[in-house]
């Protein structure tokens, strides 16, 4: 995607990596390494800071302490230039974020025209490379308010890929959604990921995570608590902090009926 030969070395590491907010220290020391490629899927209970360990690989939140270094460029590094530094990383919320009074094109375009100094045929035949990628090539001139769910998120998808990222997070990109919209979204990353994206995403949907991810890491209380193959932690998790929060999410009623019980 990007037009720089890539860089050697993994595409993110993370080390001794502590975030508090006043009082509050939400990460206790999360170490992890992304390869080139790998696609990652963070899991845990609200509040284990998975959003917040996302927030500090691009800078959205400062580390308290510990490097956070993306592409060989370490990002924590006080003289680094953080608006290069987020250009060549896409991130993809739970709320889309378009633009309600642009269209879908425009929503697509801006960032590329204003940030990267593209011209308007070159962002335009970016925009719909991407927009036709994620299924939405008939819906350049609709508003955000005329796409469901569903297509307001693979717009979003399809707005950070015109910019060229080497690398996407993607914070529970489908949590918003109706049940019936959430498969478009996630085949839309399966894609991605085949593709060879490297991808680092937090997510609820262990269908996904089993079948998509390389690895899946475990988050509780600020630290990574358990992780591997995919297949194995989500089939075979070693911990029982690990075990009680699986249960919960792949069969909520069941988990209900005995935590009442
Ligand atoms: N800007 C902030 N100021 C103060 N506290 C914050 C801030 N952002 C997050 N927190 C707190 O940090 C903790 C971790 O939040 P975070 O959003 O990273 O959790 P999460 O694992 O993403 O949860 P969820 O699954 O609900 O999205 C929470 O206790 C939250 O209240
Ligand atoms: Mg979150």
């Amino acid at each position: 995607m990007t037009t720089d030969a890539p860089p050697e070395g993994p595409a993110i590491e993370v080390a001794g990596l502590h975030k508090s907010f006043g009082d509050l220290e939400v990460l206790k020391g999360i170490d992890l390494t992304v390869r080139r490629g790998e696609v990652v899927c963070v899991i845990g209970p609200s509040g284990s800071g998975k959003s917040t360990l996302l927030r500090c690989v691009n800078l959205l939140e400062q580390p308290t302490a510990g490097k956070v270094t993306v592409s060989g460029t370490e990002v924590t590094d006080p003289d680094v230039d953080i608006d290069r530094m987020r250009r060549r990383i896409g991130m993809v919320f739970q709320a889309f974020n378009l633009f309600p009074h642009l269209t879908v094109l425009g929503n697509l375009t801006i960032s590329q025209r204003r940030v990267l100094g593209r011209g308007k045929a070159e962002a335009e035949r970016l925009a719909r490379a991407h927009l036709a990628g994620v299924g939405l090539g008939d819906k350049e001139s609709a508003y955000p308010a005329q796409l469901s769910g569903g297509q307001q998120q693979r717009a979003a998808i399809a707005r950070a890929l015109s910019m060229g990222p080497e690398l996407m997070l993607f914070d529970e990109p489908t949590s918003a959604l109706d049940p019936e919209l959430v498969g478009d979204v996630l085949a839309v990353m399966r894609k991605l990921a085949d593709e060879g994206m490297t991808m680092l995403v937090v997510t609820h949907e262990m269908s996904f995570a089993r079948e998509v991810a390389d690895r899946v890491i475990f988050m509780d209380d600020g630290q990574i608590v358990e992780e591997g193959p995919a297949e194995q932690v989500v089939t075979d998790p070693q911990h029982q902090r690990t075990r009680l929060f699986l249960a919960r999410v792949l069969d909520p009623a069941a988990a209900e009926v005995k935590e009442v019980g």
